[in-house]
């Protein structure tokens, strides 16, 4: 042994440890795969979805954090945590090849096991959308037979997502927004605002003067974009997993994704590009003023 190394600790019984700080053995008892024989790469489907759930959890904790940053009108620390939020999406997106690693074969060899089970009915995913913005309330009987889920999503639908946040900060940064889109029941789905595009436009035009709005449109845009990348990533990895077959969760399966990626969590901010450029939006039409 090194001196160095003759320097680290022995740990006692009663330290903090690795172990016992991560609760590494407790995390290793959670992968219970459930074919018998034990098929091979069930084990490898149990950690990624696990993997998942916990960067999930992780993405919420940084999206309440982004939340309060817009709420309290603090920019610089909503652009540093959508800015964290973008890279996990991108390991998220990047993760579903090591699934590709696994043949249909193998998949159908303990896919029926798993049925009903879905990422479909993963809440923490839905409560990223319903945080973000995306007030879908249909979704939510299908976590009826799961309190602790309803609870969860029953709070995220109520209370107002990032966008009506941001719209709010708008408001108060002198954008002459109209008071039923401002006081709109936040549990319902957002419709799209000709107001807010006209603001998007605005602040894309005149970047300097309105930087810090800018700068969070970008973001924005990133975490919208973030979630498409890997909605994508995994339709792709979908159809070649089961072609056009059912989903376990009772889906139409692929057809169903491809629904899903037409979701935008921020529409006029992406509507804004079509009046960048060369085209001309009719600011007659435009309520915002010109507070900076
Ligand atoms: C072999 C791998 C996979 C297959 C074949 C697959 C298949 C599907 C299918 C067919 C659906 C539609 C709902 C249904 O009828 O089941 C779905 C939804 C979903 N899956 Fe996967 N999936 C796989 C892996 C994953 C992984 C690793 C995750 C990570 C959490 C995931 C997350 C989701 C989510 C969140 C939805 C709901 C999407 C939405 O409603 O917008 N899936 N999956």
């Amino acid at each position: 042994m090194s001196k160095d190394q003759e320097s680290l600790i022995q740990p006692t019984e009663r330290s903090t440890t690795y172990a016992t700080y991560l609760k590494v053995s407790e995390l290793l008892e959670l992968q219970e795969p459930l074919t018998v024989p034990a098929q091979h790469d069930e084990m490898l489907f149990i950690i990624i979805h696990q993997v998942y759930e916990l960067w999930f959890k992780q993405i919420l904790h940084e999206t309440k954090r982004a939340i309060h940053a817009v709420a309290s009108d603090q920019l610089l620390m909503f652009s540093r945590v959508a800015s964290r939020i973008k890279t996990i999406q991108t390991i998220l997106t990047s993760q579903v090849e090591i699934l590709e690693t696994m043949t249909p074969i193998d998949f159908n060899a303990f896919r029926d096991r798993l049925n009903p089970a879905s990422g479909f009915q993963s809440y923490q995913f839905r409560e990223l959308e319903y945080r973000l913005g995306a007030k879908e309330p249909a979704y939510l009987r299908f976590h009826a037979h799961d309190p602790k889920a309803t609870a969860i999503l029953t709070q995220a639908l109520k209370e107002p997502g990032l966008y009506d946040h941001f719209l709010q900060l708008l408001a108060r940064r002198g954008f002459a927004l109209p008071a039923e889109l401002l006081q709109r029941d936040v549990s319902t789905p957002y419709q799209a605002s000709e107001a807010v595009l006209a603001a998007a436009v605005k602040i894309y035009r005149e970047a300097d003067a309105y930087y810090d709005l800018y700068s969070a449109l970008e973001s924005l845009i990133d975490l919208d974009e973030g979630l498409l990348l890997w909605r994508q990533r995994h339709v792709a990895m979908v159809e070649r997993m089961i072609g056009n077959r059912r989903g376990t969760g009772g889906s139409s399966g692929v057809k169903y994704l491809s629904q899903t990626l037409s979701k935008r969590f921020f529409p006029e901010i992406w509507d804004a590009r079509n009046w960048l450029g060369d085209a001309q939006y009719d600011h007659s039409k435009d309520t915002s003023s010109t507070t900076k």
